[in-house]
């Protein structure tokens, strides 16, 4: 191949809103706290991670010239699949009615990214497609008791059709993966249980993370912030990406930012803000296109792609 096209972008949420004021009546917290803490007001609960991820394909296929019979490779990246084994991406394909290559990626919310460089790889074998998805049901390990954590998250999924092409001219310019398992007890759930969180810790290594693999690609990629058409943060809290703005010098009109209305939804955020943002249509063939992610683990990635789309 010599480039990609996003083919296609889709998204699914939960019909269920879960407002902060909901959250009133399970925890000692308020509106204006989480608003001012974290930029969030509500975020989705209910539905699957299967459903989600099978409902944002199902979308995405349908915008794009594909029929599902077409897709060659599904990388889903969860944090929750519907079972702890097989993983979930079988499955979505089952529900699109084919069978191809399928296999979980499980980066917390570095994931998409991760997936992305994965599915970037099976395109440069000689892929002609890959069906890259975010998709979780994260209020299967929060509780909303919890003021630590059960303001954070919530459900969601989004996908996106990477085409291979001998006259696309979409490409991976630079890419920072990256992980430091010692700070993995910052963040975690164990099996049968909900998430733990350090939240300030978390905070603190996100800003440095993103601020240090950004600054990794954009060298690599001899790029400057102000070259870049839009940037797809992970979406944790607003604070952390303007602190994180702040030192690297870009502007929140080039962030595309959802987490207002769907709280963090870990490896489906970036692909939500980007299914927003792509139907808005903010990018346009020969944009530069930055994502960055971070979370439990830790793990962190950044990419930088130039777009291309049908
Ligand atoms: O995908 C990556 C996943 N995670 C993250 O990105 C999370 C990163 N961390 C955070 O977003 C923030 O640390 C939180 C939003 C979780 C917490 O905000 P914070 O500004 O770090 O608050 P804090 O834990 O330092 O607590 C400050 C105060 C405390 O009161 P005192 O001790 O100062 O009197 C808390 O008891 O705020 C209180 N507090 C709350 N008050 C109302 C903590 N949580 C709440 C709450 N509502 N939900």
């Amino acid at each position: 191949m010599s480039g990609f096209r996003i083919a296609g972008v889709g998204a699914a949420l939960p019909d269920k809103i879960l407002t902060n004021n909901d959250l009133k009546e399970f925890m000692d917290t308020s509106d204006e706290w989480i608003k001012e803490r974290t930029g969030i007001s509500e975020r989705r609960v209910g539905s699957s991670t299967l459903e989600l991820a099978t409902n944002a394909a199902l979308q995405a296929i349908e915008r794009s010239h594909l029929e599902a019979s077409q897709i060659e490779n599904i990388v889903l990246a969860t944090t929750t699949p519907e079972q702890l084994c097989p993983g979930t991406a079988p499955a979505v394909a089952n529900n699109l009615g084919i069978q191809c290559g399928a296999f979980d990626v499980q980066a917390a919310c570095a994931g998409w990214v991760y997936g992305l460089m994965v599915a970037n790889g099976l395109l440069l074998q000689g892929a002609k497609n890959v069906l890259l998805i975010g998709a979780e049901a994260l209020d299967k390990i929060t509780d909303f008791t919890d003021r630590g954590t059960g303001i954070l998250f919530g459900n969601g999924g989004a996908a996106t059709i990477l085409e291979a092409s001998e006259d696309a001219t979409g490409k991976i310019l630079a890419w920072d993966l990256d992980s430091n398992g010692a700070l993995g007890s910052i963040l975690y759930a164990d099996h049968g249980s909900n998430f733990h969180m350090e939240g300030r810790e978390v905070f603190k290594k996100a800003v440095t993370v993103i601020e240090s693999s950004v600054n990794k690609v954009l060298r690599e990629a001899d790029v400057k912030p102000a070259d870049i058409k839009l940037v797809v943060p992970h979406q944790a809290n607003i604070r952390i990406i303007e602190l994180a703005w702040r030192k690297l010098g870009f502007t929140m009109d080039q962030t595309a930012t959802v987490l207002e209305r769907t709280g963090n939804t870990s490896a489906a955020s970036i692909p939500i803000a980007l299914e927003e943002a792509v139907t808005e249509g903010r990018v346009e063939p020969g944009d530069l296109v930055l994502f960055v992610g971070f979370g439990a683990g830790m793990t962190w990635a950044s990419a930088l792609i130039e777009w291309d789309a049908p």
